[in-house]
């Protein structure tokens, strides 16, 4: 450039953040960067992942790739859809997902803690049982089976919707023979069924936080994202009855987000360990043992 048409795909990458910038849409949903989200909109025109995207920055896309950045463009500006809704794709610890608008766009801190290939901080590598209980998209359940090769995973969502997306994802991935999606209302369906490791991202947005949120994030299902006045409607009842579906040596992984405050607030007596992510520390980690005295009502 800098004057005239974009060319080159880093032509377009700038254009694009330009745009993007100017219009002030909200990011969050899969990046925090006006720049990532411009290479990940003409990544997605041009069919390869965001990561390729640097091999690809001097030459000169064709006209149909060149039509399908500025519909994009013209779609995340206009409609101020997440661009994961637009494209149909999100990317979750290194690996692409199918998404729409019956889940939300996943990514969750729990991520962090899932590398693939072991050395996860979380539990012990030969694991056997796992829950990703509220598993929208399954995203968490299947980065779990990847970082725990032993496991087989439950993965719990209340939306059937949501798991028609899940199910989608196990096949993408070919976990069929070790992801589960299952209807359950928390842990309702889930009778005698104990888990080395439970993890969880439900929802915790507070009333307040829900009315304030951007345009982008109501497109969101509300069921995902919802939390009632203080955010922990999911989130106390999730940690009183976790125990009886962990065993003996089970930890428990969830995130609360902002609603941290609240929770620590709500039970002051209570010790709580948050993980250090990158981002932020509301992933809270139980030991079975921890959650004694949260048992009951
Ligand atoms: C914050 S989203 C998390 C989705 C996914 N785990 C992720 O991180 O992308 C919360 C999910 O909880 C589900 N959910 C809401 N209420 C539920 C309930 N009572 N029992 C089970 N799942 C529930 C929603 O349908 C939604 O998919």
């Amino acid at each position: 450039m800098p004057y005239g048409a974009p060319r080159t795909v880093r032509d377009h990458v700038l254009f694009v953040e330009r745009r993007l910038k100017a219009a002030h849409v909200a990011l969050g949903h899969g990046t925090g960067d006006v720049r990532d989200e411009a290479a990940w909109l003409v990544s997605g025109a041009m069919g390869i992942a965001p990561g390729a995207l640097t091999r690809h920055l001097a030459s000169v896309p064709g006209r149909a790739i060149t039509a399908r950045i500025r519909a994009l463009l013209a779609s995340r500006i206009r409609t101020r859809q997440p661009l994961a809704y637009l494209l149909g794709e999100a990317w979750f610890a290194g690996r692409r997902y199918i998404v729409d608008p019956r889940v939300i766009v996943p990514r969750s801190l729990i991520g962090e803690f899932l590398p693939e290939g072991g050395g996860s901080p979380l539990a012990d590598p030969d694991i056997t049982s796992i829950l990703d209980l509220c598993t929208g998209s399954g995203a968490i359940a299947i980065a779990a089976a990847r970082a725990f090769p032993k496991a087989q995973v439950d993965a719990v969502d209340i939306s059937e919707d949501a798991l028609k997306v899940a199910v989608r994802n196990v096949r993408l991935h070919g976990m069929s023979g070790r992801v589960h999606p299952i209807a359950s209302d928390l842990f309702s369906r889930l009778e005698g069924r104990r888990y080395d490791l439970i993890v969880s991202n439900p929802p915790y947005v507070s009333e307040a936080e829900m009315a304030e949120l951007p345009r982008e994030y109501r497109h969101e299902p509300t069921l995902a994202l919802a939390g009632g006045t203080d955010g922990l409607d999911l989130v106390v009842p999730l940690l009183r009855r976790a125990r009886e579906h962990l065993t003996a040596d089970g930890r428990l992984v969830l995130e609360v987000g902002a609603s941290r405050a609240a929770l620590e607030a709500r039970f002051p007596d209570q010790a709580f360990l948050w993980l250090a992510s990158l981002a932020d520390e509301c992933v809270g980690y139980w030991h079975r043992q921890d959650l004694e005295d949260w048992a009951g009502d």
